[in-house]
């Protein structure tokens, strides 16, 4: 069985394969043109868990689909979550200027470049997606399939809708419990639960499998939220590769905000055997997400 760390160097050979997309044909005046590839590659390059796209893959494996198609799916997926953390830690949302154990993107290349990085990684994520599906038209129902799930989670109703909530009640000082339910599923479960979606679609699986990886998905992302939250009060800036203390300071609605240290350690327990459970239908094979999910628990990065 492979372990997160065998598929997170897989992951990270092929993203630096992936082209740096840099403009053709355009002048070169200063750091132009590749000075979007550098800030897009500063984020993508920084280190990072790669826990959503490995989990891509292990899914793949767990249903015996055939990972490598499945690699650039992965990537695009890591893609999208290292935009998501460009915008979020931009001074209009978070306002973080340490990620991954560097300075954050905005602090180095500029709020209004840090913005087109971010957008860039969007873009370039479904570009990466549409090519390799364009290779082989054969399986063109499979690969639309799994870049539907892929947009979903990202979008409007999935991580951008969590957002979206994460900062109105930040602003406007809102501490409901529904509200912080629909933020934690939005911006942070859906890029598990769909990538997860993805790679089920990708092998052509039934309902009943994507119904396991959805549950699977979702407790464990809301149980990742919620170790972040505790993690903010509680963790090791050095370990984390970040600011923390910041979300009392901004007034944050969170776990620790809502439900206190105890109630979220708690609440951590309840996901965890949620997330468990999800995964009876597997057996044996569903081994890789039983560890992992036992190893989030006392997480310290
Ligand atoms: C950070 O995600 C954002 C949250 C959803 C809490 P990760 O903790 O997975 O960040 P990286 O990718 O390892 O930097
Ligand atoms: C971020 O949640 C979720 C996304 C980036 C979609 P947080 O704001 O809690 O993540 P950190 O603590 O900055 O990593
Ligand atoms: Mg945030
Ligand atoms: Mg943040
Ligand atoms: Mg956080």
């Amino acid at each position: 069985m492979k372990t997160l760390n065998d598929y997170a160097n897989i992951v990270n050979r092929r993203l630096a394969e992936i082209p740096a997309v840099i403009p053709e044909g355009c002048f070169e005046i200063g750091e132009m043109p590749w000075l979007l590839s550098r800030s897009m590659r500063y984020s993508l390059e920084a280190g990072g868990k790669r826990l959503r796209p490995s989990m891509l893959l292990a899914a793949v494996d767990m249903l015996n689909g055939d990972g490598e198609d499945a690699l650039d799916f992965a990537c695009a997926v890591e893609m999208i979550h290292t935009y998501s953390l460009i915008h979020d830690d931009l001074p209009g949302m978070d306002d973080d200027n340490l990620r991954r154990g560097r300075p954050t993107n905005h602090v180095v290349f500029g709020v209004g470049q840090a913005i087109l990085a971010g957008d860039g990684l969007l873009n370039a994520a479904f570009e990466t997606m549409l090519n390799h599906a364009c290779l082989r038209p054969e399986r063109s129902a499979r690969y639309l399939a799994a870049i539907r799930e892929i947009a979903r989670g990202a979008g409007v109703t999935g991580m951008i809708g969590g957002q979206v909530m994460d900062l109105h009640c930040e602003r406007s000082g809102i501490a409901d419990n529904r509200a912080l339910e629909y933020i934690q599923y939005g911006k942070t479960a859906c890029m598990f639960v769909y990538p997860l979606r993805a790679a089920a679609r990708l092998c052509d699986a039934g309902e009943a499998d994507l119904k396991a990886l959805s549950d699977y998905g979702r407790a464990f992302g809301l149980l990742f939220q919620a170790t972040d939250d505790l993690l903010d009060v509680t963790g090791a800036q050095a370990d984390m590769g970040k600011t923390l203390g910041k979300d009392a300071e901004s007034g944050k609605l969170t776990c620790v905000s809502a439900y206190g240290l105890r109630g979220t350690q708690e609440r951590v327990a309840r996901l965890h055997s949620e997330a468990l459970a999800a995964l009876e239908r597997f057996g044996t094979r569903g081994a890789f997400f039983r560890e992992l999910v036992d190893s989030m628990v006392s997480r310290t990065h």
